[in-house]
């Protein structure tokens, strides 16, 4: 019976590889944020979500070091047992005076928090209203809850329109930066819907918090919504933030009611206090350099300007995606990318529909701009 289901297994694995859509992890031997090696070969790094290159930066690995000094590895227990330290009360102290939310509670992971939102606020007589692209942990939320799922078709406010007229009781989730398409929703259009149809409107801000907004507040406060205007906002602190884990921010009445009743946070270990006090560090240094968030955005524009006969996704973001059409030819290009020094990855169906394959370029603060003239130069070649 046991050989059945591993052979079983085994076949999905096979299926996968005979697409070229096999993923493996990479283990990399040194990584300086610009730069990273893998088996002994260094390349220039295009590939990561280190936005603004805090998560070499040496004050944030001081503050960690010192953190576990002071407050121990880990956290030893879920928050409402033994897990909640000082430490994380200081991070959400942070977290609320940066953002101006009401009150914020913490996560391993964005995965974990976006489970928690969708999943323990939408009840059954509800409709979870999804854009198309949604990232996996945000449709795997909706599909874990009671409520209806529906989708309306990427950033298309006439078509979201459509459905909130249709739909009883609805609520809206969007992120603030698509993290494969690195375009952003009209937020502002966007919240104004969501009040007409008395919606409560879910962003998820990963790949914003940190790179866009006053004070790197992120996507919402980049297009004037307050926090407080928001249901609920998700972002995560692996990305710009350059450490890891997450949270949730909304009024206390939402968090209170996430505490009681959001089983990704009830029944799992908190984030380890020491990588709390190098949040704490990171979001400090994010909010007064600004010099970080400038670098990038200069970076963002030269890019575009010097790549802009090569079909790019129509991207203001860090996040840069040229469409080669299948997975094979994608997988082709990044090798040869590879074989010429720059690190970027071929993303594949299923993580976006099949015939948008793709090389998704990430761009940094780190990057110089002779990396990116670089990159353009060997791009320009192989496509
Ligand atoms: C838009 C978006 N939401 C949520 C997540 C999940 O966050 P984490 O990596 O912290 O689990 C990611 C990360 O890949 C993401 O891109």
């Amino acid at each position: 019976m046991s050989a059945d289901r591993l052979a079983q297994l085994q076949q999905a694995i096979d299926k996968r590889s005979a697409e070229q859509l096999l993923r493996t992890p990479v283990t990399l031997q040194h990584y300086n944020g610009r730069l990273l090696s893998v088996a002994g070969t260094p390349y220039l790094n295009f590939s990561g979500n280190d936005y603004l290159g805090l998560a070499t930066e040496p004050e944030v690995l001081q503050a960690y070091a010192d953190g576990a000094r002071d407050f121990g590895a880990g956290s030893t227990g879920s928050p409402l047992v033994t897990g909640q330290h000082q430490v994380h009360a200081r991070l959400c102290d942070t977290l609320c005076d940066w953002l101006g939310t009401e009150q914020v509670m913490l996560f391993s992971s964005g995965f974990a928090a976006n489970q928690t939102m969708l999943q323990t606020l939408a009840q059954k007589a509800d409709t979870l209203v999804l854009d198309k692209l949604s990232h996996a942990s945000l449709i795997d939320g909706a599909l874990h809850s009671d409520a209806v799922l529906k989708r309306f078709a990427h950033n298309d406010i006439a078509q979201l329109e459509m459905i909130l007229q249709q739909t009883a009781q609805p609520l809206v989730v969007t992120e603030g930066i698509f993290s494969m398409d690195g375009d952003s929703p009209n937020l502002r259009t966007m919240q104004a819907l969501c009040q007409q149809f008395n919606a409560p409107l879910l962003l998820d801000d990963a790949h914003g918090l940190g790179v866009t907004g006053p004070d790197g507040k992120g996507s919402a406060a980049a297009q004037g919504i307050a926090a407080t205007e928001l249901f609920c906002l998700m972002a995560n602190f692996g990305k710009a933030l350059g450490v890891g884990g997450a949270f949730i921010g909304g009024s206390k009445t939402v968090i209170d009611y996430l505490t009681q009743f959001g089983r990704h946070y009830v029944y799992s270990t908190a984030l380890s206090p020491a990588l709390c006090a190098a949040v704490i560090k990171s979001i400090e240094l994010c909010r007064s350099q600004q010099w970080r968030r400038d670098k990038l955005q200069s970076n963002i524009a030269l890019f575009r300007h010097l790549a802009e006969d090569l079909a790019l996704l129509k991207s203001e973001s860090a996040i840069q995606g040229v469409v080669l059409g299948s997975s094979e030819r994608a997988l082709a290009v990044s090798q040869q990318l590879k074989a010429a020094g720059f690190w970027l990855s071929a993303i594949r169906s299923p993580t976006v529909p099949k015939g948008s394959e793709r090389l998704r370029i990430t761009l940094s603060a780190q990057h110089t701009e002779y990396d990116i003239k670089q990159l353009v130069q060997q791009l320009r070649q192989l496509i």
